[in-house]
């Protein structure tokens, strides 16, 4: 088969030729031999003739009757891919159809497997074809009813989406629970969970005085880690009541935290179920990062239930519409928490080195992708990230209040109904009269606009103009790209700092001039305030500018895009003098600059913590022409040891104010206080004195929750100090019972820049609580090694990519989506140095020569293709 016969296009969608109103399943469960009864309940939709096509993979077909009668060979067949025909069926019928799954075999983590015992499933976005033959695509909504019947002493907990119904013990000893739910839907939104687990409860009065039972699921071994997820839960519910007007509509809200998970979490109707790394928190085994990922991932499902499961989508193409929304839900969720300056700076961070480096290689598509082979690869930075930032833009260009409206409007007008991208704007452009044509293009054009800004001040007319150019570079398919509407949140400063105008300009052609009267000197442009557009925005600011940016802006967010870009406009010229192998030296202004951001008693912690944080490797790597990856750590260590050596005395005294005596508390205080205290931490052990070395041992010895003791932990194990060995030694044997604290473990030293990490990663591939077959745990190893240690992973003699490439060749034959994610480490091949070019596109050769999944041939074709 080749590449383009296996291609999806957004152009080809018709709706569906069937319906399904009903489905009502019996699960018989058995690790080895699951049998499900499927009664799907169906009638033609578009009058036709045509036989009926279901979905199906991997199943055994054992019974299938029409309206009770069996079908006769000659009636059906079954198909290459795995689905089923019936030829000639009548305009209604109950089909009645018995499979055998092998849940004990499945180690892909989609339709019914197994977790640690627990017998869980993963429908979204094509799982169910894995369970049951159906009309697995989104646009088709059911009512389903579910019976699971199942061993009680091995398996007493049964679960499953809607309310329950009751349950049973049969004559056989077996125990029966059927579940009802009343809201149509897809079946990506289908669930069933069944083990021993062990629940915390509660309970949530909604707006309109209805009782909610809230129950969060987990092994037993940890139901004393999710109280953090509850009151997570009980936040994000009230939020979404407060802040969008939405309320519950089950009698039950269940989660399950399971350790095999290939995403974060997932949104099943009235039965959500999690990576247990985004439920299980306390403070001796999760960070304060952990702390506020679960409250965003917690309340991201929750949000769906609104965004994505009462308005669901058409089609995979659309997959933005639920996905951009609910990710910009969360993200104003989180930040009405606390710290939203803090948030809105990570956010970002995350766009722009993930999002950013997508949509300039050859798998950059559109918010809205045209065309797939797997849609499994279009869960992406893209579709959620960008698709948030796109949803902001809305709100910003309407105003919250308009934007309210349009969300009201949207709900109402599609609730129980599967739509498009098109009726989200739609909705938004009748609930505020405004033309959103332009608009639009966010959601099917490619690529990061590059925005370039340039100032001229006419003294004598008090006069100051900004002119505005936009270009969009080509992506695969698309080499040619008409102007955006880019909403540019600014203000103009006077020296003192005051506001000499302020406002949103929108930039909606190639080049635009925007002219400021009454200007009594030339003020200092404050530009894309809040990073109110995502795009790519230069200015050129002398160095002068940027320090007093960074000291006096009023917009928190671009103090710290000064600060940011004062000190990549520094590495970069340490990057060129270290490939010229000239001598590095600190440059006076950056480190004045820093130490008094350093010093500045009015700044919050965690904002002086994010202010003084160097660029990452990976956005230096982005600024970069060709990227050396080697010459960005070297003078990226150097600034850092440069300014901790300049700044050492203030480190430690900032160290110790920050220091904490009570218990540990997740509050934004608290979390900003530990956050500086152990980014000076970092700066210091820089040094590598054995005073800083004593600190850093202290804090893992006597720390008394997960963040002090990780940050601890993390540094020494990537200096090359003598504590290093064991003090890696003392955290394995004492979390050695900890599979999410094992998974951190892992992580460090998979990112540590010292010499020797490759052998050190394979070795702990064969530590006993190391599986590849479990995702967290790839992840944590091979995954952060090939994502987040550009040094190892970039060994210029190839080592790091032939490991890479070699795991998700061995991946693959377990899991397909966690291959193929992992393979878009090599997608960037073409921006690096011709030797390792050469390397990488020979790592995406030798995968592209073997015998693999359509998930991972996409991903390696696509980085492949010569027009990209
Ligand atoms: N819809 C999930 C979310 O909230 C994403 C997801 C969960 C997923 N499990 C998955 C995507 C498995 C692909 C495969 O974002
Ligand atoms: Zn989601």
């Amino acid at each position: 088969m080749s590449t383009d016969d296996r291609t999806i296009r957004l152009a080809d969608y018709r709706p569906p030729a069937w319906r399904m109103p009903r489905i009502e399943l019996t699960f018989e469960l058995d690790p080895e031999s699951t049998l499900v009864h499927g009664q799907l309940h169906l009638e033609r939709a578009d009058g036709g003739q045509g036989p009926l096509v279901l979905d199906g993979e991997a199943l055994e077909l054992v019974r299938i009757a029409i309206d009770d009668a069996p079908l006769s060979p000659d009636a059906y067949a079954l198909t290459e891919a795995g689905g089923l025909v019936i030829h000639q069926p009548p305009e209604r019928l109950t089909l009645s159809i018995t499979t055998r799954i092998r849940p004990s075999a499945n180690t892909s983590c989609m339709g019914l497997y197994l977790s640690n015992g627990i017998f869980t499933t993963q429908c979204e976005p094509e799982g169910f074809r894995r369970i049951m033959y159906s009309l697995d695509r989104p646009d088709v909504l059911s009512i389903y009813t579910t019976h699971v019947v199942a061993d009680p002493a091995r398996y007493p907990v049964l679960l499953s989406n809607g309310n329950l119904v009751g349950e049973t013990l049969l004559a056989d000893g077996r125990k029966q629970a059927t579940w009802h739910d009343p809201f149509p839907k897809p079946t990506y939104l289908y669930a069933l969970v069944a083990g021993d687990l062990g629940v915390l409860r509660d309970r949530f009065v909604t707006m309109s005085g209805r009782e909610v039972a809230l129950e969060i699921y987990a092994e037993h071994h940890n139901v004393d880690k999710l109280g953090h997820a509850m009151q997570s839960l009980i936040k994000a519910m009230t939020w979404d009541e407060e802040t969008y007007g939405r309320e519950y509509d089950l009698e039950r809200y269940m989660i399950v935290a399971v350790e095999d998970f290939n995403a974060g979490a997932m949104e099943n109707k009235g039965l959500n179920i999690f990576n247990a790394k985004y439920v299980l928190a306390r403070p001796e085994v999760a960070t304060d990062s952990d702390y506020e990922a679960i409250e965003s991932v917690i309340a991201h499902e929750y949000f769906h239930n609104w965004s994505g499961n009462r308005v669901t989508c058409r089609d995979w193409f659309q997959l933005s519409l639920k996905e951009g929304f609910t990710v910009f839900r969360d993200q104003e969720f989180s930040a009405d928490m606390g710290a939203r300056a803090c948030r809105r700076i990570e956010d970002v961070n995350v766009l722009r080195t993930w999002q950013f480096a997508e949509d300039a290689g050859p798998l950059a598509h559109p918010v809205q992708p045209p065309e797939y082979q797997a849609i499994d690869n279009f869960y992406t930075t893209t579709v959620y990230n960008k698709g948030a930032e796109v949803v902001r833009m809305l709100k910003n260009l309407l105003g919250w209040p308009t934007f309210r409206k349009g969300s009201d409007l949207y709900f109402a007008r599609h609730d129980g109904q599967a739509v498009t991208i098109e009726d989200f704007v739609k909705a938004m452009e009748d609930a505020s009269g405004r033309d959103l044509s332009q608009f639009r293009r966010w959601y099917v054009q490619a690529g990061t606009p590059r925005v370039t800004a340039s100032g001229a001040y006419d003294a004598e007319a008090q006069r100051y103009t900004l002119t505005l150019r936009q270009h969009t570079p080509p992506t695969p398919g698309q080499p040619e790209k008409a102007p955006f509407v880019i909403p540019i949140d600014m203000a103009l400063l006077d020296r003192e700092g005051k506001q000499l105008a302020e406002g949103v300009l929108e930039l909606t052609a190639a080049e635009q001039h925007f002219v400021f009267e009454g200007m009594p000197e030339r003020p200092v442009p404050s530009l894309l305030r809040g990073f109110s557009a995502p795009v790519r925005i230069d200015f050129p600011y002398t160095a002068e500018e940027l320090a007093f940016l960074m000291a006096r802006d009023d917009d928190d967010f671009n103090r710290w895009e000064a600060a940011q870009r004062l000190m990549t406009r520094v590495l970069l010229g340490l990057i060129d003098d270290v490939q010229a192998e000239r001598e590095l030296v600190l440059d006076p202004k950056l480190s004045t600059a820093w130490g008094h951001a350093l010093h500045d008693a009015k700044l919050d912690a965690r904002m002086k913590a994010d202010l003084l944080t160097l660029p990452s490797e990976a956005w230096l790597a982005d600024q970069c022409e060709v990227v050396d990856p080697h010459a960005i750590h070297t003078a990226r260590e150097f600034l850092r040891r440069a300014l901790a050596e300049a700044w050492e005395d203030s480190l430690l005294a900032v160290y110790h104010t920050q220091q904490e005596p009570g218990a540990y508390e997740p509050t934004p205080e608290a979390i900003g206080r530990r956050r500086l205290k152990n980014f000076c931490l970092n700066m210091l052990m820089a040094l590598d004195h054995d005073t800083h070395h004593a600190l850093a041992t202290h804090q893992f010895r006597v720390g008394h929750n997960m963040t002090d003791v990780l940050a601890a932990l993390q540094s020494i194990a990537h200096s090359a100090c003598a504590e290093r060995s064991s003090v890696l030694a003392a955290f394995e044997a004492r979390w050695a019972h900890e599979s999410l604290v094992m998974d951190k473990w892992f992580s460090i030293q998979a990112t540590s820049p010292l010499p020797g990490t490759l052998d050190e990663v394979k070795r702990l591939m064969g530590h006993r609580a190391f599986h590849l077959a479990n995702p967290n745990k790839a992840r944590a190893l091979i995954g952060s090694f090939a994502r987040a240690n550009p040094v190892a992973f970039h060994a210029p003699d190839g080592s790091g990519y032939r490991f890479v490439a070699e795991q998700v060749l061995k991946l693959d034959a377990l899991n397909a989506q966690v291959s193929a994610r992992m393979a878009g480490a090599f997608q960037q091949w073409r921006r690096f140095d011709p030797q390792r070019r050469g390397l990488m596109r020979d790592a995406l050769r030798f995968l592209a020569a073997q015998s693999i999944s359509v998930e991972l041939r996409e991903v390696v074709e696509k980085s492949l293709a010569e027009d990209a």
